[in-house]
């Protein structure tokens, strides 16, 4: 159940009725002092047990030993079944607080209070959640739906604009593979009104989760367009070793993506630079630190979980709002819309 709603926090009732009475609130060290610590304490007030659980901010710190010290440090508090889970911050708490509402105890009540633009639109829809090993990515998890996704646009006033773009991707992303009229309002709307309390923005939050959890809905198959973008984003973020953001780096990708389309005679050109346009207007740099090399980003592409036969494969889309499918695109079509990156967005 997903409520969108301004001023979550001042209503801790409304988080908690239906979900016993124990509270173990997990959150990062970023989060915690801005919100949780807030929160921890508007829920003592009410007639519950309430605990929070911080871990260190950022994606190096989304592994199975913090998992085992928040465990440790629950089971320590004497939290039992009866337990409910309230993950307060970005995907990465999402993520890590969902992993282990899913396994504590066999399985204990979670809450997903998103906090970041990304973690509202992306990373707290369609029930994934997971930890990072050093061998990828994201490796160990389950799949485990929330009792309830409680957002509110109001936390995205003290987000950075850099973590805020992660989440402007993710929705120009929803808007192209999902839904043609998403993608023209986003065009339309203002850029006056990237800040964070407006109505407009909460209405395209709603709208952008709907259509993720549309194609979660629709099964594995069409899951994949999710992942338009993904295949040359996330070889970028590895081979600039994640001086490109994951959001930057999709941005490119989906524009890679979208003139392999293009080669191929699916995607107008057109539709193209419609894209690039939106990309610019969320104010994405579209612009690659040095030179790529063809070969090593190829090399990575194939370690791709997509992959299949050690070949890449790529959402390609037909139009705005109207993609065909994951699929194997022949190498001269990669190395050419590779090339097309290198000329058109590097400035050395
Ligand atoms: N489960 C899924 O389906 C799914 C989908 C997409 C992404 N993800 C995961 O999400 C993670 C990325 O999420 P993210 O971009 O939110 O990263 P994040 O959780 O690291 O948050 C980004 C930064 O913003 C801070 N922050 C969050 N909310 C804030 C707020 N309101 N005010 C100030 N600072 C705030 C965090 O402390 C962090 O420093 C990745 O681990 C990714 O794998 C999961
Ligand atoms: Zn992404």
């Amino acid at each position: 159940m997903i409520i969108i709603r301004q001023n979550i926090l001042k209503d801790p009732k409304s988080i908690i009725t239906g979900l016993g009475s124990k509270f173990a609130i997990i959150s990062d060290e970023n989060v915690s002092p801005i919100y949780g610590q807030a929160l921890l304490k508007d829920l003592s007030k009410l007639d519950v047990e309430a605990f929070l659980f911080s871990f260190p901010s950022g994606e190096i710190y989304k592994t199975r030993a913090t998992k085992e010290r928040l465990e440790d440090q629950m089971l320590e508090a004497g939290l039992g079944p009866d337990t409910c889970v309230i993950a307060l911050g970005g995907g990465v708490v999402t993520d890590m607080a969902g992993f282990l509402a899913a396994t504590y105890c066999r399985g204990i009540p979670l809450v997903l209070i998103p906090t970041s633009l990304l973690a509202m639109v992306d990373a707290s829809i369609g029930g994934k959640n997971g930890v990072d090993h050093p061998l990828g990515k994201n490796l160990i998890g389950s799949l485990y739906e929330p009792d309830k996704i409680l957002i509110d646009a109001g936390f995205l006033k003290s987000l950075p604009l850099h973590e805020l773009r992660n989440g402007f991707v993710e929705m120009i992303k929803h808007g192209i593979v999902g839904d043609q009229r998403y993608f023209e309002s986003l065009e339309k709307y203002p850029s006056g009104l990237l800040s964070a309390d407006s109505p407009l923005l909460e209405r395209m939050i709603a709208q952008s989760c709907r259509i993720k959890s549309q194609i979660v809905q629709q099964g594995t198959g069409k899951r994949h367009l999710l992942n338009f973008g993904h295949t040359v984003g996330h070889a970028l973020e590895n081979l600039t070793q994640y001086e490109l953001s994951h959001g930057e780096a999709v941005a490119i990708g989906m524009l890679v993506e979208s003139q392999m389309a293009v080669n191929l005679g699916h995607l107008k050109p057109s539709s193209l630079d419609r894209i690039k346009a939106v990309l610019a207007k969320y104010t994405l740099p579209l612009k690659l630190p040095s030179e790529i090399s063809i070969d090593a980003l190829l090399n990575i592409m194939i370690l791709d979980k997509k992959s299949i036969n050690s070949r890449p494969r790529f959402v390609l889309i037909n139009e705005i709002g109207s993609p065909l499918n994951c699929r194997h695109v022949e190498e001269p079509v990669i190395k050419n819309a590779l090339q097309w990156m290198n000329d058109a967005l590097c400035s050395h």
